[in-house]
């Protein structure tokens, strides 16, 4: 019999605190930032998809062609009868990693942890009817807060896939891997997507693209704090730019303002001023490289068991052991 259930451990209302926080924050800090989690709602979600089908942007296939070559091998490397996946979002790519898991190991649970009731309700009933036996049990959480997991049976795969950890700054990364690591027993396994450091123009042209996508996407946060926080920005007066932090080893993605402009967030009371050519910054998306990933793992306490990357060399699965 399979099953889904549906469980909301973050508050009705978290979002939009957590939301009225950070703009807050950023926008009275300096320089100015916005945290990336606020780009998906849905228009958001709809602009990353088409993100990863530019020929620029190839993290979602490279990590997809490393699934595809890799999944037997993940699921005989884990025997993980439960799979949990941080930020699952559509859970589309997971569909390899699932079959190999039902094929070899019987797998008995998929846990999606997401921030969308609405991805997660749709992915998870179309699972359910597809695949007698499996029990999905949906978490609504953030997975950089404190988690609980549902008691499925062991071992656990969790999978953290896309190189959304790269969203995290280094400090933010370490607290992360902890949480995770205190989620699960010894035997249980953590599968890391990371993008890896690479020629300048590759990377910047992936979070610059042509078509002006990429620049949509960024633009849309603003269009979110807008509607939730009743605020006035008028996203063609800011320009997107992405650069490459060479000594931090990260793209940031900023707007900058065209003009000299004052915002109002009537949600907060708050008045912003920017002056012309101010950058306010909306994303860090850090890039990796093999050593760098094996030592954060293992101050968090995983052993790195696995290292495999596309044939082309530009993103990494790593396969950890608790
Ligand atoms: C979803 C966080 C992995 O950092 O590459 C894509 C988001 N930003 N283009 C990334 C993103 C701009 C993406 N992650």
């Amino acid at each position: 019999m399979s099953q889904f259930r549906l469980t909301r451990t973050l508050p009705e209302d978290a979002t939009d605190a957590a939301l009225r926080a950070d703009v807050l924050a950023g926008l009275t800090s300096t320089p100015k930032w916005l945290p990336p989690k606020w780009f998906y709602d849905a228009r958001g979600s709809e602009l990353f998809e088409a993100i990863t089908a530019l020929p620029e942007y190839y993290p979602t296939r490279a990590e997809r062609e490393i699934l595809v070559d890799r999944a037997g091998e993940i699921a005989d490397a884990t025997g993980a009868r439960t799979l949990v996946e941080l930020g699952s979002g559509s859970s589309e790519k997971t569909r390899v990693l699932l079959d190999a898991l039902t094929e070899r190991n019987g797998l008995r649970g998929y846990v999606p942890v997401d921030v969308s009731e609405s991805a997660l309700t749709q992915a998870g009933q179309a699972l359910v009817a597809e695949r007698p036996g499996l029990q999905v049990h949906a978490l609504i959480a953030d997975f950089t807060g404190g988690l609980t997991l549902p008691d499925t049976p062991g071992p656990r795969l969790v999978a953290f896939l896309g190189g959304t950890i790269g969203n995290l700054l280094p400090e933010e990364r370490g607290a992360f891997l902890a949480s995770v690591r205190a989620l699960l027993s010894p035997g249980d396994t953590l599968l890391l997507g990371t993008d890896l450091v690479k020629d300048e123009g590759v990377l910047v042209r992936a979070y610059d693209d042509a078509a002006g996508v990429t620049a949509e996407f960024d633009k849309n946060v603003l269009s979110v704090v807008n509607r939730e926080l009743e605020a006035d920005f008028a996203p063609a007066a800011f320009e997107h730019v992405a650069l490459w932090n060479a000594e931090r080893e990260w793209i940031e993605m900023r707007l900058r303002s065209r003009t000299a402009q004052t915002v109002k967030i009537q949600a907060l009371d708050l008045v912003v001023d920017f002056a012309e050519g101010e950058e306010l910054r909306t994303e860090v998306s850090a890039k990796f490289r093999r050593e760098g990933v094996r030592a954060e793992l293992e101050a968090a306490g995983f052993g790195l068991a696995h290292w495999w990357t596309d044939r082309e060399g530009r993103f990494a699965l790593s396969l950890s052991v608790a």
